[in-house]
This record gives C-alpha cells, structure tokens and sequence, in this order.
C-alpha cells in the first residue's frame, strides 16, 4: 500500500533560487533512494509538496522537512494510504509559478493553464484540485493585495 503526504508551508522570506534548486537536488537523490515520488509547487513565498510512497519513508523524510529552517508554519493536509501514486515517474518534480527571480513581490505572474498542463494524467483528481486552488488562491490573494 502506497502513503500520501500533502502539506503547505511557507518559504523563508531569504529563500533564493539557489536555495530552491538545492532543495530539488536532494529531493531527488534521497527520494530516488527512499522509493519516494511526488510534486513541489513553488508560489514565490508558498509551497505545496506532494509525497508518496512506503509509510514509514514518507513520515521520516517528512520528519526532516518540517524542520528544515528554509520554510516554516507546515500544514499537513492529507495523510492516509492510498492505492496508486499521483507522480510514478517523478522523485521530485518542482512546478515554480512565478517569474524567473522567485522574488515575493513579483507574485502576479501566474498561469492556471501552465500548471494545469503540468500535472500528470495520473494525479488523483482530489490532488489536482487542490493543487489547481493553491494557485488560483494565491492569484485572489495578489488581487486582494492591489
Ligand atoms: C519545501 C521543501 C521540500 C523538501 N522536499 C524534500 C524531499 O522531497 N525529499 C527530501 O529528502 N528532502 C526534502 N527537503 C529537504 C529536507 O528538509 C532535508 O534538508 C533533506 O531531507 C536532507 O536531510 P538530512 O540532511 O537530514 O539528510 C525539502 C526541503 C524543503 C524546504
């Protein structure tokens, strides 16, 4: 049986590019190794990760996430087993919505479309929807900001 972990949090306001790519590098390499699969969204100042995998790989990696100085305030959304995984063929795919200098402030380039179009044909729907709203979310909360 699979294990699904979805959690939200939020960047540290220092986070660079670098950071961002260094986050990915050990993802993959760990995850690889860990039999683990999923997808990180990056908003500019938001994260929503998806992992998935043995129970027991995902608690510990998810372990060390959580405290991990880069983000901070991790919400947990979703915990449970479940019988496929969303993201078989990613050890960590990262979707950036943002420009290309991952500042906060620059927040108001967002496609729907592209992320859509990212998200694996094998995603749960439930997952797609969530994924899909953290964007449109964060597209009200620029409005809201103007
Ligand atoms: C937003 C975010 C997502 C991360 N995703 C993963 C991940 O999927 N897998 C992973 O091994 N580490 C991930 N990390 C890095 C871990 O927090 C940690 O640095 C890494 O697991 C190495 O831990 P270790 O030094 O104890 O081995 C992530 C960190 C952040 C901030």
């Amino acid at each position: 049986m699979i294990y699904r972990l979805l959690y939200v949090s939020t960047a540290d306001a220092r986070l660079t590019a670098d950071d961002l790519e260094a986050i990915l590098h050990t993802a993959q390499i760990n995850n690889a190794a860990n039999n683990l699969t999923g997808l990180l969204v990056y908003t500019g100042s938001q994260f929503m990760q998806l992992l998935e995998g043995p129970r027991d790989a995902v608690e510990a990696v998810f372990a060390g996430i959580c405290s991990d100085p880069r983000h901070h305030s991790v919400a947990r959304l979703i915990a449970e087993p479940t019988r496929e995984r969303s993201c078989p063929n990613w050890t960590m795919a990262l979707q950036v919505i943002d420009t290309p200098d991952y500042g906060p402030e620059s927040v108001f380039e967002v496609d729907d479309e592209t992320l859509k179009a990212f998200l694996p044909e094998t995603m749960a729907p439930d997952l797609k929807i969530l994924f899909q709203s953290f964007n449109t979310m964060k597209t009200a909360n620029s409005y809201a900001a103007e």
